[in-house]
């Protein structure tokens, strides 16, 4: 079993990444935390995130700060690989690879692909097209089987089984297919400020910020959305505002979401907010202080990540040769 999953460098993270993502990615780490072999893979992935408009003056800035995010979300470079897409140049290599197996209709049909182009008219490069395929090489160039993302990424894992059963079929047996892993719960966390949309980096409001201060916080919460009626009710369908609190809820102190409905029996939506934003802010208060101490070293992170890019870069030789040799390019 190989675990491997990225986020892009797009700025800061929020808590739907967070509870989403990157929580499941230290679960997985602590199950199967690692044997020399690499069993976990996390990828800061900047190739993926100059698709759309940037600064590059910012970008350095925002990969080491995804870096931090992940290394104060308790990733654990002893345990896995954490490194940088682009210090490792056989990810373009194999995307090219793969590019030429993957047929257009498919990258077409993409949701994340015809979200982005209408986000960004302006700018519907090739990049951002093929992006799913240099997502298939992240995977496939570490063999991955299982990836961890939210709900939003299992298309493109979908795309990318597909890839291997064309490669395999054409090329030869060399590719394991993977699988997606979701959270059960907090696969999709929704935005406050709109129960109907996700929470997103590219829509601020709504958005609270794993950085975001204990008053911000207070005050993001205590604005949010609810529903009609007053009673603290799991129900998606009517009551979708509350249940996605009710979700931020239970995964931030881990409390059944029925037990969380009994305590708050008989009381409003005010004080069920009051408490969640205390939740929310001591569940992030271990993150925040280890993000800290990060950001006053650097160097270090700089160091763990070449160190990951070393071991990383080992195993993707490794498959760009066998890949190679069953193209018989080699
Ligand atoms: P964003 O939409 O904020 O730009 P990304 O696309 O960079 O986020 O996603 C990074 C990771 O976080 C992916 O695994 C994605 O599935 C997960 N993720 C993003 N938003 C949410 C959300 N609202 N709820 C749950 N998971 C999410
Ligand atoms: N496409 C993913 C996202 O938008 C990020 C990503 C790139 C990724 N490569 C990956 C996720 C490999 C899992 C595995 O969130």
């Amino acid at each position: 079993m190989r675990i491997l999953s990225g986020i892009q460098p797009t700025g800061i993270l929020h808590i739907g990444n967070y509870l989403g993502a990157i929580k499941q990615w230290i679960e997985l780490q602590k199950s199967n935390g690692l044997d020399k072999e690499a069993g976990c893979i996390f990828i800061v992935v900047d190739l993926h995130a100059i698709t759309i408009d940037y600064d590059p003056k910012q970008m350095q800035n925002n990969i080491l700060s995804a870096a931090m995010d992940y290394l104060a979300a308790g990733v654990d470079p002893k345990k896995s690989i954490i490194f940088v897409q682009s210090h490792v140049k056989e990810h373009s290599e194999l995307a090219w690879l793969l590019e030429t197996i993957t047929p257009m209709g498919e990258l077409e049909r993409m949701t994340q692909y015809k979200e982005k182009s209408r986000q960004h008219e302006e700018n519907i490069n090739a990049g951002l097209f093929s992006y799913p395929v240099l997502m298939a090489a992240d995977i496939l160039l570490y063999k991955a089987t299982i990836v961890p993302v939210g709900d939003d990424q299992t298309q493109h894992v979908e795309l990318t089984r597909e890839i291997v059963r064309k490669f395999n079929n054409k090329f030869g047996q060399l590719f394991p297919e993977p699988k997606t892993q979701l959270q059960k719960a907090g696969a999709r966390i929704m935005s406050l400020a709109d129960p109907s949309q996700k929470m997103s980096k590219s829509i601020p409001q709504g958005c609270i910020y794993l950085n975001d201060s204990a008053e911000q916080i207070r005050e993001k919460i205590k604005t949010a959305v609810t529903d009609s009626g007053k009673e603290v009710k799991f129900d998606e369908e009517n009551k979708p505002a509350i249940s996605n609190l009710l979700v931020i809820y239970h995964l931030f102190s881990g409390k059944p979401i029925e037990e969380i409905e009994k305590q708050y029996e008989g009381k409003g939506y005010g004080d069920f907010k009051k408490e969640l934003a205390e939740v929310v802010v001591e569940g992030l208060k271990e993150f925040q202080e280890k993000r800290k101490q990060f950001e006053d070293n650097p160097e270090l992170v700089k160091k763990i990540l070449a160190q990951g890019a070393k071991k990383a870069q080992k195993i993707a030789s490794e498959t760009i040769d066998e890949v190679k040799t069953k193209m018989g390019l080699i």
